[in-house]
């Protein structure tokens, strides 16, 4: 009787590849921790903020649930746009005053000043940033 000896061994063999699998999904992609970097932000506070500040209304966002507006453009890859709302350039500082006061860059735009704060902007942009 082999099988049963090659049992344990097994069983260590698919723990470890399973450990090591949670280890990896677990990591953080590139483009978030890139995003983290030049935002400054908290990624894992930007759902709850995207659904107070009314965002999931008008946008659908990918990541958070229920958020399937249609008013305002997907903000799906946001960090491939080349304009913030077609008139400023996307950087940073941009997206955050965009996100602060958007009739400030945009006199005529639908969207309003939800009263989003700096530092939630920042980690609303870390968000962004990362999908
Ligand atoms: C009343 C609807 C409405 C609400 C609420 C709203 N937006 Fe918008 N948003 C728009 C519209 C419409 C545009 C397109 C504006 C334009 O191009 O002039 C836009 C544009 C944007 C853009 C620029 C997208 C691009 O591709 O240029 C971002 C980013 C954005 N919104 C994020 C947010 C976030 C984050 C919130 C919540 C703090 C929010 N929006 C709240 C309607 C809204």
């Amino acid at each position: 009787m082999r099988w049963p000896r090659l049992m344990l061994p097994g069983a260590v063999v698919v723990a470890l590849l399973a450990a090591g699998g949670v280890w990896w999904w677990q990591q953080p992609s590139e483009a978030a921790l890139v995003a983290v970097a030049i935002t400054g932000g908290d990624p894992a506070r930007a759902p709850a903020l995207l659904r107070h500040y009314g965002c999931a209304g008008c946008h659908s966002i990918p990541g958070v649930p229920g958020a399937d507006g249609q008013v305002g453009a997907p903000l799906a890859g946001l960090r491939a746009r080349v304009f913030i709302g077609g008139v400023v350039p996307n950087t940073t500082d941009n997206l955050i005053a965009w996100l602060r006061d958007p009739r400030a860059l945009s006199p005529r735009t639908a969207m309003p000043a939800t009263g989003i704060t700096e530092a939630e902007a920042r980690d609303v942009a870390a968000f962004l940033y990362s999908r």
